[in-house]
């Protein structure tokens, strides 16, 4: 067993560090209280090598590994998590889903693009009515006299959705065949019938994402638009999101991680009753707890990265990882907040933002609801 970064995924991290600490860091107060990321932050992650950092070469690419890009999202994410949830959408749901299911043809059509940063993506699975459970959604995708489909419904809370230029919509083609009806498509934003705006409401944490409620209103798609073949929907949905929980996994270790630096700072400046509080117990037994779930988390990211690296199946794992990360980033933000004191209750310090965006990473890509069913499901199988 080989706990060792190689040479090139050390290269990537220390490359991603460098982004978050001088590109991102200096703005994420700003973008937290503006409710929006600049476009040209996204331009730079493009030109930087990130969004196109785990595609092969021949499509403009960096040829990285999935080890290296959880490290990547894991430096992202000890930053902020809107911008490491940007990446996540964008490079893992959308560019990684279509390399695995694309034809030659739309990877060549859209990669390059995605990769430069000049098409942005989303991923447009949930639904008003179909959140936790995918397969119900009602969006429907109605052959239309042999060379297309006509595509109408409604999708909710769509990451990247109101700034994408292209977007993999799920509706199904027959209700009655429930998930087997589902098909995959790849719309560009400006198609017909293609509506979009603003979630309602100020949203807890992740307030410099974007997402949007879309409306498919008889949105004509040709055939060549289907990612995979016709009733692969389902699937195609799963296992990009197999890699989405990976990176939201990364993300929360990040988190983790900056709640710990943050309090561990904090306890080594602070001081009451004369002396520093990291003398006192109480202090070194929090911070010793989440050094020991900052370790837990590193390794269970890490070993389904490097699972996916050898080919295998890792959805087990990677449910595992998104489960304990998420929770174990949840403890860390809320006991940051209460060591900080008055100050963690304010944005003068950054951990008030970890607290209300962890609650994020939690419910999106699967609740921790839904990783204890994936998990529970491999354990027991299905009667
Ligand atoms: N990879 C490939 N195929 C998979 C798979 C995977 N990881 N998981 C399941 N499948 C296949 C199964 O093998 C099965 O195939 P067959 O029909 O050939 O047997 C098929 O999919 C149906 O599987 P299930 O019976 O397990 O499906 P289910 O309806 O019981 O649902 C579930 C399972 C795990 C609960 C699933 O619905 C789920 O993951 N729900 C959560 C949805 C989710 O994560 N939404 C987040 C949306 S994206 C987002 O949040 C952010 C954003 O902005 C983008």
């Amino acid at each position: 067993m080989n706990f060792s970064l190689t040479p090139a995924q050390l290269q990537v991290q220390a490359q991603a560090r460098a982004f978050a600490r001088n590109r991102v860091a200096p703005l994420t107060r700003e973008m937290d209280e503006q409710g929006e990321m600049p476009l040209s932050l996204i331009q730079e992650m493009a030109t930087t090598g990130l969004l196109g950092g785990p595609m092969p070469k021949e499509y403009g690419g960096g040829g990285w590994d999935a080890v290296s890009l959880a490290l990547c999202y894991e430096e992202l994410g000890r930053v902020d998590s809107s911008v490491r949830g940007f990446m996540t959408v964008h490079t893992s749901l959308v560019s990684q889903c279509i390399l695995q299911w694309g034809t030659e043809t739309q990877k060549q059509t859209y990669l390059p693009q995605l990769a430069r940063g000049e098409l942005i993506g989303c991923y447009c699975l949930t639904e008003p009515n179909a959140g936790s459970d995918a397969a119900s959604m009602e969006s429907t995708a109605a052959l239309s006299g042999g060379d297309g489909y006509i595509i109408n419904g409604e999708k909710i809370w769509i990451t990247n959705g109101g700034i994408a230029h292209l977007g993999i919509v799920f509706a199904n083609a027959d209700r009655s065949l429930k998930h087997k009806g589902i098909c995959a498509f790849l719309v560009p934003t400006d198609a017909d019938g293609f509506h979009r705006e603003k979630m309602p409401g100020k949203e807890l944490g992740h307030r410099a994402s974007d997402h949007a409620h879309i409306h498919f209103e008889n949105m004509p798609v040709p055939k060549t638009a289907l990612l995979g073949n016709h009733g692969d929907g389902f699937k195609v949905a799963m296992s990009a999101l197999d890699g989405g929980r990976l990176g939201v996994a990364a993300g929360a270790l990040g988190v983790a991680q900056a709640c710990l630096d943050a309090c561990v700072d904090f306890a080594r400046t602070r001081r009451q009753f004369g002396q520093r509080i990291g003398n006192f117990e109480m202090i070194q037994a929090t911070l010793a707890d989440m050094a020991a779930d900052v370790d837990a988390t590193r390794l269970l990211v890490y070993r389904a990265a490097w699972l996916r690296d050898q080919g295998e199946k890792a959805a087990r794992e990677t449910s595992i990882a998104k489960l304990f990360a998420t929770e174990a980033a949840v403890k860390a933000a809320n006991e940051a907040v209460l060591l900080h004191g008055g100050r963690g209750y304010s944005n003068e310090y950054p951990v008030e933002r970890y607290y209300r965006d962890i609650k994020g990473l939690q419910i999106y890509e699967g609740t921790a609801h839904i990783q204890r069913i994936v998990i529970a499901r491999e354990l027991l199988g299905r009667e």
